[in-house]
């Protein structure tokens, strides 16, 4: 089962990785420790870094374990990455977006065709994500596109700038 490999949005191309995106994402947002305070990864500390998780994220989608799109501005400019993980009925997600394009619904315009698209699979019955329990602009993301919060799931995931212990993360599902 794989999704679009591009979607679009009223702002926003979505559209499947390519190697030549890493020098983007290096310059854009992943050496940027505001950026990856919540995130399971450090900074990046050079572009090779970047050029190895593209790599990942381009075999993953070939593999279909998980999708990760760029998220572009329709002026093509790179300013962030979502993915989806499909696991048989179930689909979860994550997404980064650079520091100076926060705060303008940008995410939530991208994640909703994201869970969208999922949900209108047969198969797949319920849409989730968590994030730290600190990290209130995601936690509103999710609530942006409708997700229900469920509760708090505790110690669930290690982000390694805030802590070397796992943290508590909030825990948001759709489903049908
Ligand atoms: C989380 C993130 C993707 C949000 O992207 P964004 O495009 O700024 O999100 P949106 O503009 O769609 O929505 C953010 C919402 O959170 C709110 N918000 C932001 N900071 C907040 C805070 N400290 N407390 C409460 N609400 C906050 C905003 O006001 C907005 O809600 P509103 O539209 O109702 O006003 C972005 O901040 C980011 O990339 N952070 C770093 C990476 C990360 O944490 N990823 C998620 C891991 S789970």
């Amino acid at each position: 089962m794989y999704p679009p490999e591009t979607i679009q949005t009223a702002r926003l191309v979505l559209r499947r990785m390519v190697p030549d995106d890493a020098e983007a994402i290096f310059a854009t947002y992943a050496q940027d420790e505001e950026v990856t305070r919540f995130l399971v990864w450090h900074p990046h500390r050079s572009v090779e870094d970047t050029e190895a998780y593209v790599a990942s994220c381009i075999q993953a989608w070939d593999k279909g374990t998980e999708f990760t799109w760029a998220i572009r501005k329709e002026d093509e400019a790179l300013i962030g990455a979502i993915a989806l993980r499909v696991t048989g009925f179930k689909a979860d997600f994550g997404y980064v977006l650079a520091r100076s394009y926060w705060g303008n619904g940008h995410m939530a315009e991208a994640l909703r065709p994201v869970v969208d698209w999922a949900l209108a699979q047969p198969t797949i019955f319920r849409v989730w994500g968590v994030c730290d329990v600190e990290n209130l602009a995601s936690a509103r993301v999710m609530e942006k596109v409708g997700m229900t919060r469920e509760g708090i799931l505790r110690r669930l995931v290690i982000h390694p700038q805030m802590s070397d212990t796992p943290r508590d993360c909030f825990c948001y599902s759709l489903v049908k």
